[in-house]
């Protein structure tokens, strides 16, 4: 049977799209049992119906609390038989009770290398930064923000001269691969934790590593 998932989204949603486009061609073995989005505008849900995935606005600014927030959406996920909840751009700080009802089956994706650049503006802290290679990070969610053990990371490259928009539009090309392949890893249990170390079963290292490269950019002279 099809690991069950849901996704929490608040805007635009291209990341539900890349997860919607890979089940639909077969490669990712999952079903989407529900979108949930805080926000009545978010794109996400647009997506969300258009592929008949059942959704549910559950709206922040009308709970009391984020407990009682959190609360309502673990009842409709628990109602849906959710078995891995998938976090894509859902701006939402969870509470201990949602990660602890969930524990080890929530998953993230942060548009830079983690442990660096944590938070809302990963793209553009980088940038400013003035780093060289930019990056995704798909992994689990724990109690603190941006923090969990990490699954799977790519690499992204860019010139001094890029705008955000630019680097932004490629990290989400990578973003797009990424995370429907670590759920579909997740889906065929080869995801192995223990503590900070996640392996994945019979996947080697990436060719450029075998073969001795780095990914470095810029890219290194003759001799050095
Ligand atoms: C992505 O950059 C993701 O890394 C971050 O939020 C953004 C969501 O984009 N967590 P989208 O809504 O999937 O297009």
């Amino acid at each position: 049977m099809a690991l069950k998932i849901a996704v929490l989204a608040s805007g635009s949603g291209s990341n539900l799209q890349s997860i919607i486009d890979a089940v639909t061609r077969g490669v990712l073995h999952a079903e989407i049992a529900l979108v949930i989005c805080n926000r009545s505008d978010a794109f996400a849900l647009e997506r969300a119906q258009k592929a008949g995935i059942p959704t549910a606005t559950i709206l922040h600014t009308e709970y009391k609390d984020r407990e009682a927030f959190d609360a309502a959406m673990i009842e409709q996920l628990q109602c849906a038989g959710c078995e891995l909840i998938v976090l894509a751009g859902f701006m939402r700080l969870l509470t201990p009770l949602f990660i602890q009802t969930f524990a080890g089956k929530i998953v993230n994706i942060h548009p830079a290398l983690l442990p660096s650049f944590k938070g809302t503006h990963g793209i553009a802290d980088a940038v400013e930064y003035g780093v060289k290679l930019a990056g995704c990070t798909v992994h689990f969610v724990d109690e603190i923000m941006d923090n969990g053990a990490i699954i799977a990371q790519a690499v992204v490259p860019f010139a001094p001269n890029e705008s955000v928009d630019v680097v932004q539009k490629r990290v989400l090309e990578f973003e797009h691969r990424i995370y429907p392949q670590v759920l579909q890893w997740i889906a065929t249990g080869r995801v192995q934790q223990n503590g900070r170390k996640v392996s994945v079963q019979d996947t080697g290292l990436p060719k450029a590593l075998t073969n001795g490269h780095f990914l470095v950019s810029p890219q290194l002279e003759d001799g050095f």
